[in-house]
């Protein structure tokens, strides 16, 4: 059996995008792997959140988790700052992880750019805390798309640093959990790109029926097409991805023909998609909500999380000293 982690980060609130692209598939993989999923609030904690703001998000994100479907019964689910043997995993493997390396990655490489005041150790770093996240259990599968390809490599990196440098062969390699086919990319409606919280075009599971119907109708089209069974422009093709996850085949099939016959109408579809999407997305806000006014219920979902992640992690972290030579005299 595998044994799978997997973070979030803890800003901001899930949109479809997090739901297609990982959840849904989290949601089946519990059953079948090993699996530690996790708020990572260390990591939010790179930009300076207030500590409102980061308590906020961490207990959004939670409740979100467990509305999707994650069942804290079947998967470990915990906080990240829950378990304080990560972190002391992750200075242990920041003795070995060098300064151009860490300066080399992509990711930091553009926080330079986009944050340049605010250049700190902890973004520097933040591979090391991935690393920690992960080989902390011993995990060899990690599900992360492309922007994460590098940390999963620097992971492999400091995981066989430390079993060379102490001869041990004590971390596995982790690579990527691989979806294949069930992996849906979802756009923005902007017109180009991936539905992102950054992109500043997502669409949110908490979001009212409302702000959902105005967020749609105002989906970047073009004047139609002119020609029967003419290939899609961009934007048009993503409102039919879109429609592909969130409504019947018959719908789509209706306004597919409607397409490549040159009679459509984007307002009609658009009214179409934005009902689809909030059919889907209604019961899951309804469920966030309701998980989310449950505060006991929820502190003891993340009790029980953090001791089950934290047997599985002092395990490692006892180990790891003892092969480091930390050992009671
Ligand atoms: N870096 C990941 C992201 O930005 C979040 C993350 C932190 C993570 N630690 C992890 C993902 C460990 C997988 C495993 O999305």
């Amino acid at each position: 059996m595998n044994t799978v982690v997997s973070g979030i980060r803890s800003t901001g609130k899930l949109h479809l995008g997090n739901y297609f692209g990982a959840l849904k598939n989290f949601v089946r993989m519990q059953h079948e792997n090993q699996c530690y999923f996790f708020i990572a609030d260390y990591h939010s904690l790179t930009t300076h959140p207030t500590p409102e703001n980061l308590h906020g998000s961490v207990k959004q994100v939670f409740a979100e988790y467990l509305a999707c479907g994650l069942d804290p019964e079947v998967a470990t689910l915990y906080v990240q700052s829950d378990v304080p043997e990560i972190p002391e995993l992750y200075l242990l493997l920041n003795m070995n992880a060098y300064l151009g390396e860490l300066e080399r990655c992509t990711s930091f490489k553009d926080k330079i750019r986009s944050m340049p005041n605010n250049v700190n150790a902890g973004l520097l770093t933040y591979p090391t805390l991935m690393a920690a996240d992960i080989i902390i259990h011993k995990a060899n599968k990690v599900p992360v798309g492309k922007d994460q390809e590098q940390h999963l490599e620097m992971t492999r990196t400091f995981a066989g640093r430390f079993n060379r440098l102490y001869k041990v062969d004590f971390f596995p390699q982790p690579v990527a959990y691989n979806f294949g086919e069930q992996l849906v990319k979802i756009p923005g409606l902007d017109g180009s790109g991936k539905m992102g919280k950054s992109e500043g075009n997502a669409i949110y599971l908490s979001d009212e029926p409302k702000a959902i119907r105005k967020k749609v109708m105002k989906a970047v089209t073009d004047g139609g097409p002119t020609e029967p069974n003419q290939p899609k422009p961009e934007p048009i093709q993503n409102l039919f991805t879109l429609m592909n996850v969130v409504s019947s085949a018959d719908t789509v099939e209706f306004f597919n023909e409607k397409y490549n016959s040159c009679v459509i109408r984007y307002g009609d579809m658009k009214k179409q998609l934005a009902e689809d999407i909030i059919a889907f997305t209604d019961p899951l806000r309804l469920r966030i909500e309701d998980i989310l006014s449950n505060t006991d219920y929820l502190r003891k979902v993340a009790e029980r999380g953090a001791e089950k992640a934290r047997e599985s992690a002092s395990r490692t972290i006892k180990e790891v000293r003892n092969i480091i030579g930390f050992k009671p005299f």
